[in-house]
């Protein structure tokens, strides 16, 4: 993942951030990259796990067929990231919760790394691995405090089994997640799009709603995606390089 070229902030972009009033700021696996969690189609990625591609390992068909095998994926990711921390960029991100009146937070992420960096308020559009959720009465409980290392936990609620509380391919989005990230989108006049190749709906159509509404939207990623020729900027480089540019 080579860095682009030295990336510097224009002054149009140091004065729209100075001014911002409502900022939205939305990442995708690109923004933990460098903390060392694989990305899912940036080269880094967590292709195939036991001859299975991750979409079908992490499909709503696994899950109906084999919860102990969704389990054994999801707990194999947690392990991964376990040892790993947030890094400069969700560390930027963090810090500007106190210097913006209303700043936004939206992750595809489930790595739960920008919480981990002091970000307090974060709409988890696709959920977070370090939670489980009850299949009957949706209870949802912190794995942190269940033992799910040996087949499916079951829900203390209603005593039926408990599943991932993370998105997967062929399911609906967490009811209202979206609903809350795409009214603060169509409020904002800052959007940040960090980290995502902006080809995953309806998490990409964000910056499209945030454009429409006026907002000047900028990209920070080192390749292009279909958001470049879309954005009013495009910062080339790591998350981590560039975010501290900004203060
Ligand atoms: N800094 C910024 N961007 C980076 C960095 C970095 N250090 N390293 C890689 N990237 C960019 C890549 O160039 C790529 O465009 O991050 C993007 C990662 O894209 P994906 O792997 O497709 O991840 P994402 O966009 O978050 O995927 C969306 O798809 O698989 C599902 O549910 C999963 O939430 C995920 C969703």
């Amino acid at each position: 993942m080579q860095a682009g070229p030295k990336q510097s902030i224009s002054e149009k972009l140091r004065r729209r951030f100075g001014d911002a009033n409502k900022f939205l700021v939305l990442t995708g696996a690109g923004v933990s990259a460098e903390s060392g969690v694989p990305t899912f189609r940036g080269g880094g990625g967590t292709g195939v796990w036991k001859g299975l591609p991750f979409e079908v390992i992490s499909s709503a068909g696994m899950l109906e067929r084999d919860l102990p095998a969704v389990w054994e994926w999801f707990n194999y990711r947690r392990g991964l990231l376990e040892a790993l921390k947030p890094n400069p960029a969700h560390e930027a991100i963090a810090g500007w919760q106190d210097r913006f009146r209303d700043l936004t937070l939206v992750t595809q992420n489930i790595d739960g790394l920008h919480q981990a960096a002091g970000s307090r308020e974060v709409i988890e559009l696709h959920g977070s691995i370090w939670r489980a959720r009850c299949v009957q009465c949706d209870e949802r409980q912190s794995v942190r405090e269940m033992k799910v290392d040996d087949g499916e936990p079951m829900c203390l609620a209603c005593a039926n089994p408990m599943r991932p509380d993370v998105v997967l391919f062929g399911e609906m989005l967490p009811v209202g997640a979206f609903e809350r990230a795409a009214a603060k989108a169509a409020s904002c006049d800052l959007c940040f799009v960090v980290g995502t190749s902006a080809v995953v709906y309806p998490a990409a159509s964000i910056p499209e709603i945030a454009r429409a509404a006026g907002a000047y939207v900028v990209e920070v990623n080192p390749e292009r995606t279909p958001l470049s020729d879309f954005s009013d900027e495009v910062l080339t480089g790591n998350a981590g390089n560039i975010l501290p540019l900004l203060g």
